[in-house]
């Protein structure tokens, strides 16, 4: 039988990111035992019913105190105060690593926090549903799927090689990036389509109060268009405090093009419209076919 990467693994956040790698690792044999700790006890319970745990912490002293490895899965705002806390019970040789999706000021921040002997690596899967808590967790989320590592000119090469071989045991495919890049890059292509959508959803509700019955003709577009406007508000609240800066800038970008959509609306311009919408189909059907 092919020897685990590691005994134990704590969970901080026993949800849908957390626990999904619980589930890919113990389904690899990657891992002896799963601890789970979490804010809320009944996700806790569900998660050990599931066998998506083997034990629930009863302190953060007494799980984590036998950790070989910590992942921190909660909302990112809260990732920073979760680690301050966590490396005053970890043990040495111990790895923290995380799956938040905003990278940059927390990377730095958390490095500076590790105790000699112990490592930081920040990690995101970039995988995910909107669905949120244990019961949505499922051992195949990373299969085929990217995770990005953000290691720093401090990072191990133990520790980082540790959590790639985990990553890949989940199905996933590592990528190394630096965290400031990462920030700008998901700005673009994750948090500035959820923030449309969230608004969006917004905009045509308030058309709502004034067109009866306009959510029941809401089919195909609108429904595709916002099916992320239903993740969890509390991951994308933390997420737009968190990349801030970039999503700002991104969100200054988007509006330019929309304003100038608007204006070409209202001129009736339709040979732009039509040259405006033809490349953005190319440029769409060159995602799909990539
Ligand atoms: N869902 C996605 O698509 C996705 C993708 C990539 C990365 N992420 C990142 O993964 C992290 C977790 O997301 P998720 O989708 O699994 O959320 P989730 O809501 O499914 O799970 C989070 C869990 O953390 C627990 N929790 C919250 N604060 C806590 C605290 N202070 N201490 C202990 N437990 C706490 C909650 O009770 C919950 O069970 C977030 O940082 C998110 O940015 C999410």
């Amino acid at each position: 039988m092919k020897k685990p990467l590691i005994n134990t693994v704590v969970i901080i956040g026993v949800g849908l990111i957390g626990g999904s790698f619980a589930l890919a690792l113990k389904k690899a044999a990657a891992v002896e035992r799963v601890i789970g700790i979490d804010l809320d006890s009944e996700n806790l319970n569900i998660a050990l019913k599931l066998g998506i745990i083997d034990e629930a912490a009863s302190s953060f002293a007494d799980g984590l105190s036998q950790a070989n490895v910590v992942f921190i899965a909660v909302p990112v705002c809260s990732i920073l105060n979760l680690v301050k806390e966590t490396v005053n019970y970890i043990p040495s040789g111990c790895i923290i690593t995380d799956a938040g999706s905003v990278k940059s000021e927390l990377v730095n921040a958390c490095e500076s926090l590790m105790p000699p002997g112990t490592h930081f690596v920040g990690g995101h899967p970039i995988a995910g549903t909107e669905h949120s808590g244990a019961a949505a967790a499922f051992a195949t989320l990373y299969q085929n799927r990217r995770c990005i590592l953000t290691p720093t000119a401090a990072t191990d090469h133990d520790t980082l090689n540790l959590v790639t071989a985990l990553w890949q045991a989940t199905g996933s495919s590592v990528e190394y990036m630096e965290s400031v890049a990462h920030d700008r890059v998901f700005a673009a292509v994750s948090h500035l389509p959820h923030m449309v959508a969230f608004a969006l959803v917004h905009a045509v509700n308030r058309s709502a109060e004034e067109e009866e019955n306009i959510m029941a003709f809401s089919a195909g577009g609108f429904r595709d268009f916002t099916r992320i406007a239903s993740s969890d508000p509390v991951m994308w609240r933390d997420i737009a405090m968190m990349n801030r800066e970039a999503l700002l800038d991104m969100l200054d970008r988007y509006n330019l093009e929309f304003n100038n959509l608007r204006d070409r609306i209202a001129n009736s311009d339709a040979d732009w419209l039509e040259d405006f919408f033809k490349t953005s189909k190319r440029l769409r059907d060159g995602i799909s076919q990539r």
